[in-house]
């Protein structure tokens, strides 16, 4: 199968390069000449375990091209997705659809005839349906078909996610769109992940539900968290006994900082204001919105009330900056919030990530940042996880006491044994236990 990619962003180049693994001949399109110029040559522009690899040797089999011009490339295509970004937009927070309605509106005069239009990007319901208008309006005499198929890939762990997941869902209103994205999926339902066929707005809904749905069973055991602090229970161990249950599901079940990502806190809004425009009110995922904003920054209280209230002049050593572990991604991060509520109370921060510096150094001023995490815990008065790296899973304890001015460790993540730490003297501070 011939396939153009448009957007080479997270789920365009992994969606395009995991298609190639598969035989299929890939097009990846992208507006950006700086961004396509480095893929040329080889560079990836984001953070994802195994990408690079995965990207170099199917181009190197000659299946995986790019390009920036569209016209180029659209010609010879079974399918086109649409895998460019849809960022909350200014003001109301509804998906910003122009990037979507561009792409459609520039492919439209090189499509022939049969080709599938799948938007692959979350968009909301009805987005199908203007997609389509979009395309019928410039070619008023072209056979072509429009389809939703979203993605469910999580940042780190996209390859695996794309390889082998849950399930593929197709949102398709005729039965040569079926056809042609069941061959795209062929190598996939071959492995027996599951195809889901369903009509586009079913499809282009399911998206948003699953997003919401996972950002509402985080909230409910960060407060549950919460809750376990005050009574005295460890919320660890009620995330298993609950998890156990089949109808709950042991996953996504973590007490922790909140969410961030580029996913969950932009989908969530969108949601709602598809919610609203509707008259269906989406009181649940209003009160997980509210209750996930507050909590980020209500952990940069945490660590000031670790430190009995008295903040001033002291030191803060951060560990971890992205939203989560195995991305360079701080979009939405918890620490953005958490490390403005240390500054305001008066404290330094001292920080190291091993992937998100970078880009943390654009969004966090008046920040230390260090080479690693002994560095960041030099003089400070606590040692405060943000983000589950590996890299802090193994801590010498002996030397952090050396390095830091309080043996105080405040642990966001839970990622340590509270046993195992006050064994080497530390105070240890965690979330719902
Ligand atoms: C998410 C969805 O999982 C994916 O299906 C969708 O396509 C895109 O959005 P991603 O944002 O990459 O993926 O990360 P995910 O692993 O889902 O984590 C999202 C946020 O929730 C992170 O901030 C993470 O730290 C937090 N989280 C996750 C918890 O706090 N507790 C958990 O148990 C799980």
């Amino acid at each position: 199968m011939h396939i153009v990619m448009t957007g080479t962003g997270y789920v365009g180049l992994v969606s395009g390069a995991c298609f190639a693994d598969f035989g299929h001949e890939v097009t990846c399109v992208d507006k950006d000449p700086a961004k396509v110029e480095a893929l040329l040559s080889g560079k990836i522009p984001i953070f994802e375990p195994g990408l690079d690899e995965l990207v170099a040797n199917n181009v190197a089999a000659g299946r995986l091209r790019f390009t920036l011009d569209i016209a180029e490339a659209v010609p010879g295509a079974d399918a086109v997705f649409i895998a460019v970004g849809t960022p909350s937009r200014r003001g109301d927070g509804h998906a910003d659809l122009s990037y979507v309605h561009a792409a459609a509106k520039e492919m439209a005069s090189h499509l022939r005839p049969g080709t599938v239009v799948v938007t692959k990007s979350t968009v909301p319901v009805g987005t199908g349906d203007e997609v389509e208008r979009i395309i019928r309006e410039a070619r008023p005499d072209l056979e072509f078909s429009v389809a939703s198929n979203p993605e469910f890939l999580r940042e780190g762990a996209a390859i695996e996610d794309f390889k082998r997941p849950d399930r593929i869902v197709i949102g398709v209103n005729d039965e040569h769109a079926r056809a042609v994205l069941q061959e795209v999926y062929r190598p996939l339902i071959r492995n027996e992940s599951p195809l889901l066929v369903m009509a586009r707005r079913a499809a282009e809904m399911t998206k948003y539900a699953a997003n919401a749905f996972l950002a509402t069973k985080i909230t409910f055991i960060n407060e549950i968290a919460d809750l376990c602090e005050k009574v005295g229970a460890d919320v660890q161990d009620v995330a298993r006994g609950i998890g156990m249950d089949n109808r709950i599901g042991p996953r996504f079940l973590m007490a922790g900082p909140g969410y961030g990502g580029s996913c969950f806190p932009k989908d969530t809004l969108a949601l709602l204001k598809t919610g609203h425009d509707y008259q269906a009110p989406l009181r649940i995922v209003e009160a997980v919105v509210l209750a996930n904003d507050n909590r980020k920054r209500a952990m940069g209280r945490k660590v000031v009330q670790a430190l009995g209230g008295d903040t001033h002049g002291k030191t803060v050593g951060v560990l971890g900056l992205t939203f989560k572990a195995n991305t360079d991604d701080m979009r939405e991060s918890p620490s953005l919030a958490i490390v403005q509520a240390l500054q305001d109370a008066g404290m330094k921060v001292r920080a190291y990530d091993p992937e998100g510096m970078e880009l943390a150094a654009k969004l966090l001023e008046g920040v230390t940042y260090c080479k690693d995490a002994y560095e960041a815990l030099e003089g400070a008065h606590a040692a405060v996880i943000v983000t589950e790296w590996d890299a802090f899973r193994a801590l010498d304890f002996a030397r952090m006491a050396d390095l830091l001015a309080d043996k105080l460790l405040v642990d966001l993540r839970n990622i340590y044994d509270r046993d195992e730490v006050e064994r080497h003297g530390f105070r240890y501070v965690a979330v719902g236990r």
